[in-house]
């Protein structure tokens, strides 16, 4: 889809999954609007955005913070009008037990990806229902589907942030405004050494599922703003994950847990 006098509000864009997805959009001629709290990793985006014949316009700011995105959705209301898409890519979070979880580390993980999902979605929502279209990308973790051990925080946020998009799709029906959940296995950014101590604990069983790249990732992101689904799995094969939860929720539970993290590990 041509991207030209189209605007997509892309948070998490300093790195990853976000920072990708930015960049294609940038080359199929969108302007972007690039959040994320580093302004240095942010403005190096940019300049990939541009010179592959897109726009970008640099957010630096912390999504977790209510009032700080409601000042910059009013800015980009101002210069760019109302975007098409937002993509939800912000996230963070340590997966450790709940006894190991600090009030600072669980407040990390719920601002990002929830937090920040709910306050971009807050402030652009009422332009996008005024005109009657949009699409909202949240992306997600299996972990939203199926719950592994010693990861509890995490999972916590990546559920709550399921249950946004589930509630913004009951809200929507009918707006012409869209919500989609994009759920990602494993992917090569730069997650794992943002969130030290996390990567070891994958459960053996998600060794099955392929790898991919941001690039990969971004490229499902912009195929769902073009064809916009509910409900978005890559690789593919982990929508079996989905499946096989609804037919054996007890199974799934017992294979996470015996090929997962053991307590005092
Ligand atoms: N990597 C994977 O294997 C994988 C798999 C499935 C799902 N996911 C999910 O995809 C999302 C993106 O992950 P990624 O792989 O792209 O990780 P990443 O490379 O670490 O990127 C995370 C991005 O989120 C931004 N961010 C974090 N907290 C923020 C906040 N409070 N306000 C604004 N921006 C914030 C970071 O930028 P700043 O630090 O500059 O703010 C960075 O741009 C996460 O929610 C992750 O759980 C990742």
């Amino acid at each position: 889809m041509s991207g030209q006098g189209r605007v997509a509000v892309v948070t998490g864009a300093s790195s990853g999954i976000g920072a990708a997805t930015a960049r294609r959009l940038g080359a199929d001629g969108w302007t972007v609007v690039l959040v994320a709290r580093r302004a240095d990793r942010l403005a190096a985006v940019a300049d990939d955005v541009a010179a592959a014949g897109g726009r970008a316009i640099v957010e630096p700011l912390d999504a977790a913070d209510g009032p700080a995105v409601d000042t910059m959705a009013a800015r980009v209301l101002d210069v760019a009008g109302p975007p098409d898409a937002l993509v939800n890519s912000a996230g963070a979070g340590v997966w450790r037990w709940m006894e190991d979880t600090s009030h600072d580390e669980l407040a990390t993980m719920l601002g990002a990806p929830f937090l920040a999902a709910w306050n971009v979605t807050h402030a652009f929502l009422p332009a996008l229902l005024a005109r009657g279209a949009g699409v909202v990308v949240h992306v997600g973790s299996p972990a939203s589907v199926a719950p592994w051990p010693g990861a509890t925080g995490y999972t916590t946020a990546r559920w709550a942030l399921r249950g946004l998009h589930e509630a913004l799709r009951q809200d929507l029906a009918g707006t012409g405004v869209r919500s989609c959940h994009v759920l990602f296995g494993e992917v090569t950014s730069d997650y794992f050494l943002a969130n030290p101590d996390s990567h070891a604990h994958i459960p053996r069983v998600g060794r099955l599922i392929p790898t991919i790249t941001p690039e990969r990732a971004a490229r499902v992101i912009v195929r769902t703003l073009a064809r916009p689904r509910p409900q978005v799995f890559d690789p593919p094969m982990l929508a079996a994950l989905q499946v096989a939860n609804r037919l054996s929720p007890r199974l799934v539970a017992l294979v996470a847990r015996r090929t997962g993290r053991r307590r005092g590990t």
